[in-house]
């Protein structure tokens, strides 16, 4: 179905790239339609959709990975299907059944099959699926109608080259309240992050570490990604905060540091004056993978965890058993791999 795509597999960023495909569906008087493949990427919406003025939306983020046989897979889809309905909950807006949720991205791979990048190459189709509010409003309310979209595209490293060390920078803003969106997977938390984010490029760093917003002593998560530390203890430690996004990648770290690693594993305050606790940090996500922290640049200093040039070996093992599963070379625990 998919035309020939010409594509350099080895040179893939993160990127907008138009496929073939995408699905859609709209809710209205309280049911969703069946929901179809289309092939324009243009979408049309009243001028008065909440979507747009009051940021009544949500999306999430997966990606389907070709196996060394051919195949393709997902990892964990069900999750990202709960955490659209948890988001959706908190907007005020319809939830996705979660079979129609996983159909629609099942569809959409199986439509756009030919930009799913080989194995081996490190691409992956990352798949974008968004419910917005539509239709003719105006008041502070929720939409009448709502538009549930998913599309796909081929992608490469979020953060440039992949599984090397990054600096980031802490923030001086906040892009969650602390009773706020934080957990939820809102454009608002995004929009609160792009001024900081600019500041953190401009000042030659990755991305942005934020710090929980009450005390501002805490580490709190990545402007795109969930924290990470491993102590010099060989603990796995991540931040428990509830305006953090609860990353899919990051639970399924915790359980594989455990399980396949042996290491404690444990979700907790992790204090930004006490860094010298973790010889290794590192960012995860769906679209981070695992990207090492070479440091952290905070009141004009810059902590270097294990090297700013070399990824250390705790990190390293995590995100050779982490992408072993999600490109199917290591077995994965049960329900988490669906094959398309
Ligand atoms: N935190 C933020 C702010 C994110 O945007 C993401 C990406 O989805 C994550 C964490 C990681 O979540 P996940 O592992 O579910 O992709
Ligand atoms: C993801 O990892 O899926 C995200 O949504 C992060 C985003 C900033 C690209």
């Amino acid at each position: 179905m998919c035309k020939g795509v010409n594509i350099n597999w080895n040179n893939l960023g993160f990127g907008y790239i138009k496929t073939d495909f995408r699905y859609i569906s709209y809710w209205k008087d309280g049911k969703w339609d069946e929901g179809n493949l289309i092939t324009d990427n243009m979408i049309t919406i009243s001028e008065a959709s909440t979507a747009l003025h009051y940021g009544q939306q949500c999306f999430e983020g997966l990606k389907a990975y070709r196996t060394k046989n051919g195949g393709i897979q997902l990892f964990r889809p069900y999750e990202n299907a709960k955490r659209m309905n948890r988001s959706a909950n908190r907007l005020l807006m319809p939830e996705i059944p979660k079979e129609k949720f996983v159909d629609a991205v099942r569809q959409v791979v199986r439509a756009n099959e030919g930009y799913v990048p080989p194995y081996g190459t490190g691409g992956t189709l990352y798949i974008r699926p968004l419910l917005i509010g539509v239709g003719d409003n105006i008041g502070v309310g929720p939409a009448s109608e709502y538009l549930f979209c998913v599309f796909c595209l081929p992608v490469g490293p979020y953060f440039k080259g992949g599984m090397v060390p990054v600096n980031f920078i802490v923030a001086e803003y906040d892009r969650a309240a602390p009773c706020g969106t934080g957990a939820a997977k809102v454009g608002g938390n995004y929009a609160a992050s792009l001024y900081p984010y600019h500041l953190a490029k401009k000042g030659g760093f990755a991305d942005c570490v934020y710090l929980d917003p009450q005390t501002h002593t805490k580490i709190e998560e990545v402007g795109s990604a969930n924290f990470f530390g491993i102590t010099k203890k060989n603990e796995f430690v991540t931040p428990k905060s509830p305006s953090i996004l609860p990353s899919i990648t990051k639970y399924s770290l915790l359980y594989l540091a455990q399980e396949y690693l042996n290491l404690r594993a444990t979700q907790r305050d992790v204090l930004i004056d006490n860094l010298d606790e973790f010889k290794e940090a590192g960012a995860c996500g769906t679209a981070a993978v695992i990207t090492p922290i070479g440091g952290i640049h905070y009141k004009g200093k810059l902590h270097i965890f294990h090297s700013d040039t070399a990824v250390g070996p705790v990190t390293t093992e995590l995100y050779n058993t982490l992408c072993g599963i999600q490109f199917g070379d290591i077995q994965a625990p049960d329900g988490w791999i669906i094959e398309i």
